[in-house]
C-alpha cells in the first residue's frame, strides 16, 4: 500500500511500517548484506527524537581516551552523523555496498530501522542497541518544523493539521510512532543486557546520570578518578545542545540525505508543542496514545 508523504510524493508500506521508496531499499540492502559484530553499538531512534544528541554523546564516551585535548575533539569540528554514519542514510543509500571491516572498534552505528526489520546479524549478535525515544507530541513538532524546512517546493503547502492527522494515523517516516518505540521497548524488557530503552525527557532533566547508565551499557562505564575529574559533565557540555548548534560546521554543510545540518538543531527542548497543538488536538493525540 501507498500513502501520501510528507516529504515524497509517497510512503510505502514495507514490514507494516512507512518509508520512502529510497529507504526501503537501503533497509533491504542492510538486511541483506550488513554483518554485525558483538562489539558493534547500534543507536535507533525514529526521525526527530533526538539522534544527533545520541550519537554525539556514544562517540564522546567511547572515544574518550582518544581524543584527550578538548579543543581538538572532533566533535567540534565535525557534525556527529558524518562521525557515527546511519545505516540507511549513507553506508546503504543509493545501492551503495560499503566495506565497514576497517572501521575502528566499536563501530557505532546510527538508524531509523524498527526492530522488527533489524538485520538477522544484528539480532543474533551480542551487540548492544540503544534506543532514545522522545514523546509523541514534541516528535511531531520537531518533525512538523523540519518538514518546513526540507520539504520540497514542488509538493504544495501542508498544514500543521494535515501533518497531524497524518502523524495520528501513523504516516511519518519510520511510523507508526508507538509501533516502533514498542518494538524497542519489547526487546529492551527481554533482553535489558542487548537494547538500552532511553528517554529524551529523563535525559533533559539528568544527563550526568543518564551517561553514566549509557556509559556502563555501551562496556565503558566511567571510572572513578574521570568522575572526580569531570569528564563526565565534560562530555554532558560537548554534546549539549547549546554547544553544537552554534559550532560554524553545524550552521553550515550537509551531512545526511542532503539535509543542511542547521536543520538538526531547532529548540532542543521539552514540551514545545503546547505552543503549536490546540486542545482538540492534545486530546486527540492522547487518545491514539491511548489505544496503542
Ligand atoms: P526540536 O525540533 O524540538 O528542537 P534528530 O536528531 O533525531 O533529528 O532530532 C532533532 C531534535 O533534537 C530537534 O528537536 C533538535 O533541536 C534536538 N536536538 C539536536 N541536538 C540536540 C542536543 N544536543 N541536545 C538536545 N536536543 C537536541
Amino acid at each position: 500500500p501507498k500513502e501520501r508523504g510528507w516529504r515524497t510524493p509517497h510512503l510505502y508500506l514495507y514490514q507494516n511500517f512507512w518509508c520512502q521508496p529510497k529507504e526501503i531499499q537501503a533497509i533491504i540492502a542492510t538486511q541483506q548484506h550488513f554483518q554485525a559484530t558483538d562489539t558493534d553499538i547500534i543507536l535507533a531512534t525514529i526521525p526527530k527524537s533526538g539522534t544527533t544528541w545520541l550519537t554525539a554523546l556514544a562517540f564522546a564516551i567511547v572515544n574518550r581516551k582518544r581524543f584527550t585535548v578538548p579543543e581538538k575533539h572532533p566533535l567540534l569540528t565535525s557534525n556527529p552523523h558524518d562521525l557515527v554514519p546511519f545505516l540507511e542514510y549513507k553506508l546503504y543509500a543509493n545501492n551503495q555496498l560499503p566495506h565497514l571491516s576497517g572501521l575502528p572498534s566499536p563501530r557505532i552505528f546510527a538508524t531509523h530501522v524498527p526492530f522488527a526489520s533489524m538485520p538477522e546479524s544484528m539480532k543474533m549478535s551480542n551487540c548492544r542497541i540503544v534506543y532514545l525515544c522522545r514523546n509523541p507530541f514534541d516528535t511531531f513538532i520537531s518533525s512538523w518544523h523540519f518538514l518546513l524546512n526540507v520539504r520540497p517546493e514542488n509538493l504544495g503547502p501542508f498544514s500543521i493539521e494535515e501533518g497531524f492527522d497524518m502523524f495520528c494515523r501513523g504516516l511519518v517516516g519510520f511510523g507508526p510512532f508507538w509501533e516502533h518505540m514498542l518494538g524497542y521497548w519489547e526487546e529492551s524488557c527481554q533482553s535489558p543486557h542487548k537494547v538500552l530503552f532511553l528517554k529524551y525527557e529523563d535525559m533533559k532533566e539528568d544527563i550526568i546520570f543518564h551517561l553514566k547508565r549509557l556509559a556502563k551499557f555501551l562496556g565503558f562505564p566511567f571510572t572513578l578518578e574521570e568522575e572526580r575529574v569531570g569528564v563526565v559533565e565534560e562530555i554532558s557540555r560537548l554534546c549539549s545542545f547549546e554547544i553544537l548548534k552554534e559550532l560554524e560546521v553545524n550552521k553550515t554543510g550537509k551531512s545526511i540525505a542532503n539535509f543542511e545540518n542547521k536543520s538538526l538543531f531547532r529548540k532542543g527542548g521539552v514540551g514545545d508543542w503546547v505552543n503549536h497543538l490546540s486542545p482538540l488536538m492534545v486530546e486527540q493525540l492522547s487518545q491514539v496514545w491511548k489505544k496503542s
